[in-house]
């Protein structure tokens, strides 16, 4: 039965930041031989596909997302050999190896840009995209950057502006010339012919532009006090009609080869979101699904409605998928609090679609606040306050100086709760949220329900609520979510007499019940296997 589904279909994918995982040589950055040396632990936690955010070689003004050399590893991370060996030693694990791939933008520092920039005839000048200056010798538009200020710089020696959608660091290459689409496809290539098993792409939406630049419309919805970049409705520098024409070539450059998988990084509201897997399927396999990041209110309602609207959106033959987390947004521990964290984990692993972890989460790591000296995010620097270094922090291996992670400085500081909160003491402790994590991945791992089964709501009249259902053959797992600040005792006898506790958030509740009256305390969930008739 498993055969008839893709390995990203049934596998769970981890998010590596690599600066922050592990470090091997001291220098307080973490490196490909250190993610090696963590492959025990990963195939332990029970993650089949680890995805890399990116470890290409670059002046890292943007920490990777700037790259100027698509087809080798930085120094800083390793050598492409030991890429090679990470990669080998993952796959003998049956172990997948995703990397990241920056198609939207280079550093000013790649070659291409070098070359685009010494003049205005250079072949290369039509990689990027350049414009006069407006008649006051301003901006051409009035596009701003998504770090904060003017998406367009000025070029001294050539007169004209280039347009960087992030930093000025970060030149937005010219995706209408053919010649930067293959340039990209090639490297796309390398890496395919190298066993990477597929790439998550950087921006996708935002890969081509309206061809006549317009002004974006101001936002209605905007205050003063917000981010001052996100002041205009983003309506002709993303999600453009022709993205898709693009991303169909991109498919067919990956289905060259056995499968792989390429995840578009999407954040756009379901209905817009779901074109993504194109027309006719042959989009990316998953456009990644951040809306659980982005909902408004985190309560029962609000994510059963979420829940059922994606199930109703997606195309058929459309693969869901969820994430809780990544390295651009608060942590989810932080945002919810440790125990609503819990209760979003056992969400994460039990919807219907390929759920994707961000490193540390499972430990329910926390933002770190950081000092404004020590701030390195360029999104931080630029908008005070509003930086990523916080979820970025070294992951917490165990209580010694350095969390296990380092024996130097490390590029960040290390969360003050480490010596509590890291992975020997959650692996000892059974109630943890690593425990449960793992437990939670195992248990999915083995059932066919959860794995791959259909999803279906469980009506309810507590308001706090969220049951659902997932089937597959005759098995049939239930999930009760209590995300309210009550306990509550209810009838779910509609759905079988008698199930066994599969999972608790608490990870203290185990055994056999009934159904008709089943008891969860406040924001507790529980998985049951119902015992068939
Ligand atoms: C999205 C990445 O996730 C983020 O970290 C980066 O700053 C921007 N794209 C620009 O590449």
């Amino acid at each position: 039965m498993k055969a008839s589904y893709h390995w990203w279909q049934t596998d769970v994918v981890y998010q590596i930041y690599p600066r922050s995982f592990q470090d091997s040589n001291g220098d307080g950055i973490g490196d490909l031989p250190g993610i090696r040396q963590r492959l025990d632990y990963l195939q332990w936690l029970g993650i089949d596909a680890i995805w890399l955010s990116p470890i290409f070689p670059s002046p890292m003004a943007d920490f990777g997302y700037d790259v100027a050399n698509y087809v080798d590893v930085d120094p800083m991370f390793g050598t492409l050999a030991e890429l090679d060996q990470l990669v080998s030693e993952a796959h003998q694990r049956g172990m997948r190896v995703l990397l990241d791939l920056v198609p939207n933008h280079s550093s000013d520092e790649h070659p291409w840009f070098v070359a685009a920039r010494s003049s205005r005839d250079n072949p290369y000048r039509d990689w990027y995209i350049w414009r006069d200056p407006a008649p006051d010798g301003g901006p051409p538009n009035n596009w701003l950057s998504h770090f904060g200020g003017p998406a367009w710089s000025l070029d001294h020696t050539t007169g004209q502006y280039y347009l960087h959608l992030f930093d000025p660091k970060q030149a937005d290459l010219n995706w209408r010339n053919p010649a930067v689409r293959q340039a990209i496809y090639d490297a796309m290539r390398f890496w395919f012919a190298r066993g990477i098993d597929g790439f998550r792409i950087d921006v996708i939406w935002m890969l081509i532009k309206h061809p006549d630049l317009p002004d974006n419309p101001p936002d209605p919805q905007w205050k003063p006090g917000q981010p001052e970049q996100h002041r205009l409705l983003r309506r002709h520098d993303q999600h453009q009609p022709e993205v898709h024409a693009i991303i169909r070539e991109m498919r067919m450059v990956a289905d060259e080869y056995q499968d792989r998988v390429l995840i578009g990084e999407i954040y756009l509201p379901i209905d817009d979101l779901v074109a993504y897997y194109g027309e006719n399927l042959d989009g990316v396999h998953l456009p990644f699904n951040f809306n659980l990041v982005t909902l408004g209110e985190w309560n029962a309602h609000a994510i059963r409605e979420l829940v059922e609207h994606y199930e109703r959106a997606l195309p058929p033959g459309g693969w869901p998928n969820w994430v809780l987390g990544n390295h651009d947004q608060p942590r989810i521990a932080s945002r919810l609090g440790q125990p609503m964290a819990r209760l979003a984990q056992m969400l994460l692993l039990t919807l219907r679609g390929t759920p994707t972890l961000y490193y540390g989460d499972e430990l329910g790591m926390e933002d770190v606040p950081i000092p404004a000296e020590l701030v390195v995010d360029p999104q931080g620097i630029r908008t005070p306050g509003h930086g990523r270094d916080p979820e970025r922090t070294p992951m917490q291996w165990d209580a010694t100086p350095g969390a296990g992670f380092t024996t130097g400085t490390p590029w960040l500081p290390i969360a003050a709760d480490y010596a509590t909160r890291n992975v020997t003491r959650q692996q000892d402790d059974p109630q943890s949220m690593l425990v449960l994590t793992h437990h939670l991945l195992e248990l999915r791992q083995a059932s066919a329900a959860l794995n791959r089964g259909s999803y279906a709501t469980v009506a309810t009249s507590e308001p706090d609520l969220f049951a659902y259902l997932r089937r597959a053959g005759g098995e049939q797992i239930l999930v009760i979510l209590n995300m309210g600040a009550t306990p509550v005792t209810l009838d779910l006898s509609s759905v079988g007499p008698t199930g066994t506790i599969a999972a608790s958030t608490g990870m203290q509740r185990t055994g056999h019940v009934t159904l008709d009256a089943i008891m969860l305390d406040a924001v507790e969930g529980l998985v049951i296997a119902i015992d068939e008739e």
